[in-house]
C-alpha cells in the first residue's frame, strides 16, 4: 500500500443535507441544560487519573485530501476505558446515586455504555447488573464482568434486554441507568450526554483554530447530541455539523429526512456494532434535527482498512487505535472529498478545520485483532 493514491476509489454511500438546519444555542441549551453541561465537567475533571485525551493531526491524509487540517480526538485513551462512553454511564451514576451506598445500579447494554456504568459503581462501591442480548461478545462480556458487575445474558436482541432489565429492576428497586431517552425517560441520558460534552470543551483548550466540520457517529444520537450542546455551549464559531451512519443503521439519516422520528428496519447488523440503532433516543433528536447540518451513511467495507490505516501510520505521523466505530468519519470525509459536488456543497477546502472523534479504541480486543488482518491483506 503506497501513498494514499488507492483512497481515490472511496465513496460515502448516502449523503442529505438538512433542509431544517438551524442552530441556535439557546434552543439546544433548552434540551440539553448549561448547568448539565458545566457540572458534568466539573465533576469529571475531578476524577482519579482525569486527562484530557489527546488531539491529534492526520497530516498526512489532511495533504492528501488538500484540507488545511484534520484533527482526531483519540477517545481510546478515555480512562483506561477505551471509549468516549466512559464520560456518559459513569457519571450518570455518580449524579444519581448522591452518596448513597445501599443502592443497586442496572442498566441494559450492547456493550460500552454497560462498561462504563460498571466502572461507575465500581468507582463508588456499588452493586451493579448488567443486561446483555445473547448477541454482545464474549469479549465484551468479560470487559463488563472486570468491573465487578454481575452480568445477565437474555435471549433476543438489545430491546429483549432492555425489557428484562426494566422488569427485574422494578421487582428489586434497583436504579436503571440507560443512555437511550424516550419521553416518560430523559434526565439520566441527559446526564450521559452532559457527560460527553466535555469533549468539546477540551478541544476548546487544546487547538486554537476554528473548527470549520465537524464529523460525529450516531447510533442513537446520543454522543452527537452531547458535541452540538458542547458546540453551543463552548465554542464561539459554529461549526458544520455532519452526522455518520452505517448504511444499514440510518436513523437519524432518516427521520432528518422525513422531519420526523423514523424507526428503520436493520437488515444486517453492520460490523460497527455500537452504532447499529434502528431508531434515535428522543432529546437527541430534537437537538439534532436542527443543528445537524448534513447526514451522511457510509458501507462496511473500508471500516478494516481504516483501522489498519490508523494503526499502520498512513495518515498520520504516529500510530493510532481505533476500533470500528472510529472510522465512519474518516471514510465519510474521504468519500466526501472525493465527489467535487459534495466537496463544493460541504465547502471541503484548503481552510478547512475538520475534527473527527475518535470515538473508541479496541474496546473489543478480539474484533480489532480480526479488523487489523483483514485490513493489510
Ligand atoms: C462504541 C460506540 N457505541 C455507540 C456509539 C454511538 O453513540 P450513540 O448511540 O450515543 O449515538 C458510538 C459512536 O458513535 C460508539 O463508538
Amino acid at each position: 500500500m503506497k501513498g494514499l493514491k488507492h483512497l481515490k476509489s472511496w465513496k460515502y454511500k448516502k449523503l442529505l443535507k438538512n433542509n431544517n438546519y438551524s442552530f441556535k444555542r439557546n434552543y439546544i441549551l433548552k434540551y440539553l441544560p448549561s448547568a448539565l453541561i458545566t457540572n458534568a465537567y466539573k465533576s469529571i475533571s475531578s476524577w482519579k487519573n482525569y486527562r484530557a485525551t489527546p488531539i491529534l493531526s492526520l497530516n498526512k491524509l489532511k495533504n492528501d485530501l488538500k484540507l488545511n487540517n484534520i484533527f482526531y480526538k483519540d477517545e481510546s485513551k478515555r480512562f483506561h476505558l477505551k471509549s468516549f462512553k466512559a464520560l456518559g454511564g459513569a457519571y450518570a451514576v455518580e449524579r444519581i446515586s448522591k452518596g448513597k451506598k445501599n443502592i443497586v445500579i442496572s442498566s441494559a447494554t450492547a456493550g460500552n455504555h454497560g462498561r462504563s456504568v460498571a466502572w461507575g459503581a465500581k468507582r463508588l462501591n456499588l452493586k451493579c447488573k448488567i443486561f446483555v442480548s445473547q448477541y454482545v461478545s464474549q469479549t465484551r462480556v468479560s470487559e463488563i464482568e472486570k468491573f465487578g458487575a454481575e452480568v445477565i445474558r437474555v435471549k433476543g436482541n438489545y430491546e429483549n434486554s432492555l425489557e428484562e432489565c426494566k422488569r427485574q429492576s422494578k421487582k428489586n428497586n434497583w436504579q436503571i441507568v440507560q443512555d437511550v431517552s424516550t419521553k416518560n425517560y430523559r434526565y439520566i441520558p441527559q446526564l450521559t450526554m452532559a457527560g460527553y460534552s466535555i469533549i468539546i470543551k477540551e478541544i476548546s483548550k487544546q487547538t486554537n483554530h476554528y473548527i470549520t466540520h465537524i464529523f460525529v457517529q450516531a447510533g442513537v444520537g446520543g454522543l452527537a447530541a452531547g458535541v452540538v450542546a458542547g458546540v453551543a455551549k463552548y465554542f464561539k464559531r459554529v461549526p458544520k455539523i455532519i452526522v455518520v451512519e452505517p448504511e444499514r443503521a440510518d436513523c437519524v439519516l432518516q427521520s432528518v429526512k422525513a422531519n420526523k422520528l423514523k424507526k428503520i428496519k436493520i437488515k444486517k447488523e453492520s460490523i460497527m456494532g455500537g452504532m447499529s440503532c434502528n431508531e434515535m433516543s428522543l432529546v437527541p433528536w430534537q437537538i439534532l434535527k436542527k443543528a445537524s447540518n448534513y447526514c451522511v451513511s457510509v458501507a462496511d467495507d473500508n471500516v478494516a482498512k481504516t483501522t489498519a490505516m490508523l494503526k499502520d501510520k498512513k495518515f498520520s505521523r504516529s500510530s493510532i487505535i481505533g476500533g470500528e466505530c472510529a472510522t465512519p468519519g474518516i471514510i465519510a470525509l474521504i468519500g466526501l472529498a472525493n465527489n467535487l459536488k459534495a466537496r463544493k456543497s460541504l465547502n471541503l477546502d484548503k481552510d478547512s478545520n475538520i475534527l473527527i472523534i475518535g470515538c473508541e479504541g479496541n474496546a473489543d480486543i478480539k474484533l480489532y485483532k480480526q479488523l487489523l488482518f483483514m485490513g493489510r491483506k
